[in-house]
């Protein structure tokens, strides 16, 4: 079983619960989204292997540790997904972003997949995949299948809010991957709307409602 980690820390929850304040624009919304993704590919990336280098400082020579191994790949689920982007690149510039298109039906709650690029050499990075808003979970099980049926096989998820339904789903789907939330919400309500959550993530990013 691959293992949840709730990323509590009081400045996270203090940004989140700005967050799902309704009367929060959409500016400071995906401000706050950048912040609290960047904290969580923080420790998201906590177990990078490293390697000792040797580094001349102006003092003299030294050995020293950088991170060694496989390169990262963020992989957002569209659209949503594309607003926590940008705080992991901060952190892991050298990172390739991949995209997968998934929207759920209203009515079925399923996910419906339109778009998948991924990086040429995926299958030799970690791939993180990101969306803010993990319900059902029916579609972070669907992007993950679709990276594995690419060959790739070094996968975690990043989500802000998590429902359990959606966690306990996604870990039977895939027991192989490592899930980093920032909150764990109370439960679904019968549109498959995280409660207490924070609305349609898209929406607010966007502003298209
Ligand atoms: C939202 C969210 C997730 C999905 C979560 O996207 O960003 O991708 O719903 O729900 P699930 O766990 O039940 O699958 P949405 O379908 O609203 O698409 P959008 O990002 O294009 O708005
Ligand atoms: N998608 C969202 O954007 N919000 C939810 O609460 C559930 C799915």
């Amino acid at each position: 079983m691959g293992k949840l980690v709730v990323v509590d820390h009081p400045l996270i929850q203090h940004k989140i619960t700005m967050m799902r304040d309704k009367n929060t624009n959409s500016k400071d919304f995906k401000q706050l989204l950048d912040e609290i993704s960047l904290l969580l590919a923080y420790e998201a990336t906590k177990d990078l292997p490293l390697e000792e280098v040797e580094v001349e400082t102006p003092i003299c020579k030294t050995k020293a540790k950088m991170v060694a191994g496989r390169s990262i790949g963020v992989i957002p689920i569209l659209r949503a997904g594309l607003g926590m982007v940008n705080g992991i690149t901060t952190l892991v510039p050298n990172a390739k972003v991949g995209h997968i298109g998934l929207y759920r039906n209203p009515r079925t709650h399923l996910p419906v997949e339109y778009y998948c690029k991924l990086p040429a050499d995926a299958n030799q990075r970690t791939l993180i995949v990101v969306d803010p808003m993990l319900a059902t979970g029916g579609s972070a099980i669907a992007a993950i299948q679709f990276i594995k049926d690419r060959g790739c096989s070094d996968i975690k998820m990043m989500n802000l809010i998590a429902a359990p339904e959606g966690i306990q789903a996604v870990q039977a789907a895939h027991p192989d991957v490592d899930i980093y939330v920032a909150a764990v919400d109370d439960h679904l309500n019968e549109n498959a709307y995280i409660v207490p959550g924070l609305g349609d993530a898209g929406d607010r990013i966007f502003g298209t409602k």
